[in-house]
């Protein structure tokens, strides 16, 4: 497969901080840390923390001209009722949540399926909110089985987002087998799958509609790999270990507004 490279207009940086960090004084430390580096040097990214629940509507009041959106790490997609321990997309939107990360490998590990998947994709899609859909394989098999593993997770994921609504569809190549293991994906794998990527959006969705829809690598994004990784043409990071350290956010951030910028 060849690998053409198109430049990102705006990369989009989210910060994932999964069941970090233990306090929410710990939590606003980190996010003022944050936001004051990104006052200093404004970055052309757009920058996206997705925190624990219990923190967003704190965090909010730290970044009111929403300099630094929020982002959900999963929500449910029903709006209100007798759902015990869920959280629904109404909830996230009243207190400044415009992003939700959906079907995260360590979600459906603990028990969300593709049906639960693309019932939450089309839920936030249809609130207008934006709806980041993971996918990825397990590992790499050396007959190419994970493309189907992708395209599968990926077709299931959107089969019932309205075409209009797909401009609110973000995916997020995160290979498995790259999440907190320090074994990034390669700048040829990512180039590669986010072709991929692409054209299964194009041959199910259509070319323009698809064109909509913007690709994001996650697994071991690291201030010493995001200027690499960000030359493949992605349009932007989903960040997990590094995204705890704020000076090795704020670097990955400036790397792909960098490479935007160039
Ligand atoms: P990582 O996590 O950057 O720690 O590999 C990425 C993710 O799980 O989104």
């Amino acid at each position: 497969m060849s690998t053409r490279i198109k430049k990102t207009a705006r990369p989009l940086i989210i910060a994932n901080w999964k069941m970090n960090p233990v306090t929410v004084g710990a939590a606003k430390k980190l996010f003022v840390e944050v936001r004051s580096a990104l006052r200093k040097k404004k970055p052309l990214a757009e920058v996206v923390v997705a925190a624990p629940m219990p923190y967003l509507s704190e965090l909010q009041r730290l970044s009111p001209s929403q300099s630094i959106g929020l982002a959900a790490q999963d929500a449910f997609s029903e709006k209100s009722g007798a759902y015990t321990g869920e959280v629904s997309l109404p909830m996230l939107a009243s207190v400044g949540v415009t992003t939700v990360i959906i079907g995260h490998s360590e979600r459906r590990s603990l028990g969300d399926t593709d049906a639960s998947v693309a019932a939450l994709t089309a839920a936030v899609a249809q609130a207008g909110m934006t709806a980041v859909v993971c996918v990825g394989e397990q590992k790499r098999d050396k007959h190419g089985q994970y493309f189907t593993f992708v395209e599968q997770q990926l077709t299931a994921a959107l089969a019932h987002v309205p075409k209009t609504k797909l401009k609110h569809v973000v995916v997020a190549y995160e290979p498995i087998w790259a999440i907190g293991t320090g074994a990034h994906a390669t700048a040829e794998d990512v180039a590669e799958m986010k072709l991929f990527i692409e054209k299964v959006l194009s041959d199910t969705l259509g070319r323009t509609p698809a064109g909509l829809i913007r690709v994001l690598y996650g697994g071991s994004v690291k201030a010493d790999n995001a200027a690499e990784l960000s030359a493949t043409g992605i349009s932007g990071f989903l960040v997990g270990g590094a995204s705890l350290k704020s000076k090795d956010f704020v670097e990955i951030v400036h790397h792909a507004s960098a490479y935007a910028q160039r």
